[in-house]
Order: structure tokens, then sequence, then C-alpha cells
């Protein structure tokens, strides 16, 4: 076998994740061998000498216990061994945070090593973050700390217990409901700004994070403040038009319609029907649903049904004019033609 295939059978695999869980700590340790200590480089494996046995520390620095004589057997060295934590006291790595998540405090014990993607999807059981590379590369973990985009990842969560506020996807809407989604989850979805999904909970968060501070950025700020997050289905052009549409619709929320009590206006005689074309067509036909929903809002339609290019309003003319069927389809964030 070629040297350098021998090199790559021997090398340990140690993950990143394995090192910050501790984990690495055993592997290294049962890499130890007669003679030396196996070490994982990114060139290879290399053999170190064996360390001197230390028989003691103390101000003046380690002291290294001589050599045994030849064909004397060294005797056992007693060790010293860790003071054992105080009843209810935790290990020296371990840390009892509070941490801020979406508004809720979630009373924790953490790892000093342990990520925020750790604690929040395996100890407290959030599904609010996915997890890609594991190394700050990707984003697909983004969640957004005191307004601004973090790899949560890559933080530590003992840091975290300092009433900083958390943010994640779960946390911008307002409601599990389609009605209750963020005007930028919405715009996600409705342009089609995603394909396997994987990353798009981190475009959303660093999104959130740029449109706090800049309702109207251009196509370059908006790549710029995203190029911390890869999409590798290539969703970027519908990705970046999801961006300024809903900033569009930050600077520009939809008013509610009043609700006017009193009794219904008589009617008489039929409705009457209209064909409209979205300027942006649905993702699917059954969103036609979101639609009807929205504009019978309006005080003079009586419902809408279509498809996801055409939507067919039945409505009462001598109630609603088309100018303001228009407008509801606009302010509800389906612009027609
Ligand atoms: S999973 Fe955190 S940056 Fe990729
Ligand atoms: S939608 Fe698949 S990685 Fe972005």
């Amino acid at each position: 076998m070629p040297e350098h295939e021998a090199e790559e059978h021997a090398r340990p695999v140690v993950t990143r994740r394995d090192f910050i869980a501790g984990a690495g700590v055993g592997v290294a340790a049962t890499a130890i061998v007669a003679g030396g200590v196996t070490v994982a480089t990114r060139q290879g494996v290399q053999t170190v000498p064996a360390p001197q046995p230390v028989a003691q520390t103390g101000a003046g620095g380690a002291v290294v216990a001589p050599a045994p004589a030849p064909g004397v057997a060294a005797q056992p060295q007693a060790v010293a061994q860790p003071a054992a934590p105080a009843a209810g006291a935790l290990p020296q790595h371990m840390r009892r945070v509070t941490l801020d998540i979406d508004g809720a405090q979630h009373n924790v014990v953490v790892d000093v090593r342990e990520s925020l993607w750790t604690t929040t999807s395996q100890k407290l059981g959030l599904n609010v973050t996915n997890l890609g590379c594991d190394r700050a590369q990707c984003g697909a973990c983004t969640v957004v700390i005191d307004g601004r985009a973090v790899n949560g990842c890559s933080v530590f969560s003992a840091r975290l217990g300092r009433g900083q506020k958390i943010l994640t996807i779960a946390g911008i809407q307002t409601s599990p409901t389609t009605e209750g989604l963020h005007p930028i989850q919405r715009a996600f979805w409705m342009q089609g700004g995603f394909q396997c999904g994987i990353c798009t909970r981190g475009f959303i968060m660093s999104s959130y994070a740029l449109l706090q501070t800049n309702n109207n950025p251009t196509r370059a700020q908006i790549a710029e403040a995203l190029s911390g997050n890869i999409c590798r289905c290539g969703e970027y052009p519908k990705i970046y038009e999801a961006v300024e549409s809903a900033a569009t619709e930050l600077r520009n929320p939809p008013v509610k319609p009043q609700a006017v009590l009193g009794p219904p206006p008589k009617r008489t005689g039929s409705p009457s029907t209209m064909d409209f074309q979205f300027a942006n067509p649905l993702g699917s036909d059954e969103f036609i649903g979101e639609v009807d929903g929205a504009l019978k809002l309006l005080d003079g339609v009586e419902g809408v049904s279509g498809n996801s290019s055409t939507a067919k309003v039945t409505y009462w003319p001598n109630e609603v004019s088309e100018d303001a069927i228009r407008k509801q389809f606009a302010d509800s964030g389906y612009p027609v033609k």
C-alpha cells in the first residue's frame, strides 16, 4: 500500500463535533501508542516522543522525575486526583445558564464546549434551526442574537446566559397559521425562494437581521448581508427577490380593513365575476384559498376561486369597485396585473 494511503488509514477520525463535545479526548487517548502519541494533523499522522513523567508541579514549574536506573523497576507514583465537586456543585466544565430563546426563559446545564445548536436541538428539544456544515461555513444554523445574525453551530451556549435575546425562526411569526407568518417567511414562500429547504431558515434569519436595520436594501446589500449563507440548490435569484418583496411589505404594511357594524346592505340581482392575473404567480393552486380569505375581508367581495396564475373574483358591483379589489389584492400581498 502506498505510504500516503497508509497514513490515510492510520489517521484517527476526530470530527469537530466529537472534539468540542469531549469525545475527542477519548479518541485522542486511545490513539496513545507505546513510545509516542499519535496526533491528527492536516498533513497526516505524526508520532511525537512520549512526554517525560512529571512528578509534581508548583510555583517553580514542572519537575521531571529522574528515569529509573537500568534494571531497576520503576516505583509506582502516587497520582493526585482532582478534588470531587461538592454536592450540588457542577463539574468545572459545566455551567448552569438561563437562555432567552424567542422570549421564553430556559434554565439548562450546559457543557462549556457545547454549541447553541446542540443545546436548542438536543437538550431543549426545540426544532428551530438546521445544521449543515457544523463549522460556521454554510449559515443553515443562523439565529439572531441581540439583532445580529450568528451561526448557532459556532457560539457557546455557556456564554449566552447574560440576558442576550436569542431569536429563531419560530420567534418571528405571530401564530402557527399561515396568517401568522412574518413577511419575510411569507415572501420566501410566495416567491419560491427555496428548493430543498435546508438553508431556508438560515437565509430568513439573516434577512431578518438585515431588514431590521435597512428596510430598503439594494441587491448588492442583500447579497452582502446573505454572504454567510450558502444555498446548495442555487436558489439565489429567488431568495434575493423574496428579500426585496419582504422589504416592500415591511415599508408598506397592509392596513387591515375596519369592520363596520350594522345590518348588511340589501342585495338585489346577481353578483358579477372578473378575472385577475397575479403579478407573481402563487407557489401552488392550493394557495388560492389564502387569497380568498384575504379578499373576502373587503365588503362586497363574495369569494375568490382560480389557480396559481388567475383569480376569479365574485363581487357585488354596486358595493365594491374594480380598483378597490385591485388594491385589496395588493394590500394582501398578492398584486395583480
Ligand atoms: S451549520 Fe452552522 S454554519 Fe453551517
Ligand atoms: S434550498 Fe436547498 S440548499 Fe437552499
